[in-house]
């Protein structure tokens, strides 16, 4: 039996790495996430066994059988219900659940009725687990309630201070204790840190607003996979080990990724020094030129190259499959269309990718911002489909703005810009935008979905 769940435990290993490789191509991403699930799976089952085959008592197997099928239940609910606009919010919550499982497991393993782990670098790990996994429990749960616009950004010198007191008490409370100043016994030193851990993680996402949320989703899900690789050393649990160390590396890659494609320093980020969001206030209404739908039809029959730059209220109206429509009939009329995608653009990495996917829109079509604005002056119309802090030139040219450094989308740079937006909101950072005032700008108030329709019956008549 040994044998056998060791080898589950490499495939299983090897089904992760697979899955991770296959992710980086939005072709073959869904088969990766099949066969990391598959992978999953039999990490579970096989894990259960290996319960089964010791000296595990049968009514912990049970409790085991009946968390497992809640579980399912509730995780496949959650899954089918959630709108693509809610994913973010759906990762974070999942995200909460693996710093949880983390942050119990070492609680119940200091428990003074449970063989508790005497050798210290076990109880090392153990701490640096419930630690992680705490943080990231709490994080996770706020980062969630903010992206639903339940919870605020709340940042005072306050809330900073304390956050830092917290983490500088994380790490000399447990050298303390080791060297035997802290006399209390292990499970009440670990329940301890694990109520600071969980303050800490309150406190250190409460601060963080608008452009910076996906850095720190990001972080989180890399400390989630950091404290299951933790916790799994405590359990010598190989699969463990490696899953965690595979989150805990990719969370941390995207998270650089991110940084970058913000502007953000890692280090500020980790140190909790985040811009405002809402800085800007302008009671003055933005002068904007208003363009109807067939005034953009006519644009878009003389035009010869057209660009499409996506934001998340593409999402909003689902209005992929009729943006797509929409290329084929220029591309018809020998016009070139290109989608270029920023790679913030949307509440989650890879958002834009996955809804022309799912609309078909072939990947040669796809420019990244950088190759897009290379060429940006060479396109007649851009049509900027419910994009708003990716395209505003503030983050270029006022270092007032809290998206002030914030690479951008130059669409202001191309021949005309048509943005279509319903109403005057601004976009995820809560700031202006200064493309709208610009003279080669126009907006199209409406639905995204239906401006596009009523822009393909235009087109069909032209
Ligand atoms: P946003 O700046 O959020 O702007 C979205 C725009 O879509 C708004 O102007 C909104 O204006 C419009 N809109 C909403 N529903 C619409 C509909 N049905 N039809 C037409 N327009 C609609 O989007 P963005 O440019 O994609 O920028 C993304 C922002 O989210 C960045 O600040 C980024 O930092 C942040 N963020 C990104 C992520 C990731 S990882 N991608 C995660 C969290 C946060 P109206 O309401 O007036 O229509």
């Amino acid at each position: 039996m040994h044998v056998i769940i060791e080898v589950g435990y490499l495939l299983a290993t090897i089904s992760f790495i697979l899955g991770l490789k296959f992710m980086s191509s939005p072709k073959k991403a869904k088969t990766g996430n099949l066969i990391a699930a598959i992978g999953m799976i039999l990490a579970v089952v096989l894990t259960f066994f290996a319960g089964y085959t010791g000296t595990v008592p049968y009514i912990n197997l049970v409790i085991m059988l009946v968390a497992i099928v809640i579980g399912t239940v509730v995780g496949k609910r959650f899954s089918d219900k959630v709108e693509m606009t809610g994913m973010p919010q759906l990762v974070s919550l999942f995200n909460a659940t693996g710093g949880g499982c983390a942050m119990l497991l070492g609680m119940i393993e200091a428990n003074p009725n449970h063989p508790s782990p005497a050798i210290l670098t076990m109880q090392i790990l153990l701490i640096a687990g419930l630690i992680t996994g705490a943080i990231a429990f709490t994080g996770s749960i706020i980062a969630e309630r903010k992206l639903a616009g339940k919870v605020k950004d709340y940042r005072t010198i306050g809330v900073v201070l304390t956050a830092r007191i917290l983490l500088a008490l994380m790490i000399l409370l447990p050298v303390l204790y080791f060297v035997g100043v802290i006399p209390v016994s292990f499970a009440v030193f670990v329940y301890f840190l694990a109520f600071l851990a969980m303050v800490y993680g309150v406190l250190f996402v409460l601060p963080i607003g608008g452009a910076d949320m996906p850095v720190v989703i990001s972080l989180l899900n890399s400390i989630t996979g950091i404290a299951t690789a933790f916790t799994g050393l405590v359990y010598g649990n190989k699969v463990m080990i490696a899953g965690g160390i595979f989150v805990g590396a990719a969370g941390i890659f995207l998270t650089l990724l991110m940084c970058k494609a913000m502007n953000r320093s890692l280090m500020k980020v980790l140190a909790g020094k985040f811009k405002k969001s809402t800085g800007i206030v302008s009671d003055e209404e933005q002068e904007i030129k208003e363009i109807s739908v067939a005034e953009t039809a006519l644009s878009l029959s003389f035009a010869q190259k057209v660009a499409v730059v996506p934001g998340y209220g593409l999402a909003v109206a689902q209005a992929q499959h009729v943006c797509a429509q929409l290329q084929q009939i220029l591309e018809k009329r020998n016009c070139e269309v290109d989608y270029i995608i920023h790679p913030v653009a949307g509440r989650m990495p890879g958002h834009m990718n996955v809804l022309l996917a799912e609309a078909n829109v072939d990947y040669s079509r796809l420019k990244e911002m950088d190759e897009g604005n290379e060429v940006m002056s060479q396109y007649d119309v851009v049509l900027v489909i419910g994009a708003n802090d990716v395209v505003n030139p503030a983050a270029e040219n006022n270092p007032d703005s809290p998206v002030y450094g914030m690479p951008i989308i130059r669409a202001h740079e191309a021949k005309q810009v048509v943005v279509m937006k319903r109403g005057r909101s601004k976009g995820y950072a809560g700031v202006e935008n200064d493309l709208f005032e610009m003279d080669n700008c126009s907006i199209l108030f409406g639905d995204a979905k239906v401006s596009l329709q009523e822009i393909v019956n235009q087109l069909k008549l032209i």
